[in-house]
């Protein structure tokens, strides 16, 4: 249930608690039946899919996908950012890295909202370097109006071709919203007037 006035700054609920929640486990549906056709239980390196949320949008998505999957899931986290001065600017570092080795792993990219795609794109060449199995991306929202790198992404919770910025389940404008239950937009005057 939402109050009928909406948090300061929110302009309109794009996808509701109920609609996250039934595609969150359609979601996870779609994962566990790939990962059981491609590899059995009783094969001898089978291991766990290691499912890498990336912080700290995507840390709400990340734990309610996983505990609709049934098959065994390692769950851990990156922190990614990009260097605003020095030699390299721009450039994507790791700010917090996973604790798993990836080594022979089935990996899963967890992230909330897939903008520029840049941020997937240089976790894809890490963990390539790192001798993944496999490497899939998992993306709650493809925001695809701004794209600078494809990314082919293997999971999509939802497409969202509008230029708006989006808040709530994980998303944050200025670590704001990330507790809202349901998905929105930030209405262009709470931008304008924070900054
Ligand atoms: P990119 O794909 O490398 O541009 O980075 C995606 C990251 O940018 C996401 O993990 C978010 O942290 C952030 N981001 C991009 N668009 C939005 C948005 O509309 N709302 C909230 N965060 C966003």
């Amino acid at each position: 249930m939402y109050s009928k006035t909406l948090p300061t700054g929110i302009d309109k609920i794009l996808w509701s608690e109920t609609k996250i929640k039934r595609r969150v486990c359609e979601l996870a549906a779609e994962i566990e039946q790939d990962y059981l056709k491609s590899i059995s239980n009783k094969h001898p390196r089978y291991q766990p899919i290691v499912a890498i949320g990336i912080l700290k949008g995507a840390f709400i998505f990340l734990s309610d996908l996983i505990r609709a999957i049934s098959v065994p899931v390692e769950p851990d986290f990156v922190r990614v950012s990009s260097y605003s001065m020095g030699v390299n600017p721009g450039q994507l570092h790791f700010v917090h890295d996973a604790k798993t080795s990836l080594k022979e792993r089935h990996v899963l990219i967890v992230e909330d909202i897939v903008d520029t795609g840049l941020t997937l794109s240089f976790l894809a060449n890490e963990f390539k370097k790192r001798g993944a199995a496999s490497i899939k991306f998992c993306a709650l929202i493809d925001k695809t109006c701004r794209r600078e790198k494809e990314v082919q992404l293997d999971y999509v919770g939802f497409h969202y071709s509008g230029d708006a910025f989006l808040v709530g389940y994980g998303l944050d404008y200025e670590e704001k919203y990330r507790n809202l239950i349901y998905i929105a937009t930030l209405s262009p005057s709470a931008i304008q007037s924070s900054s």
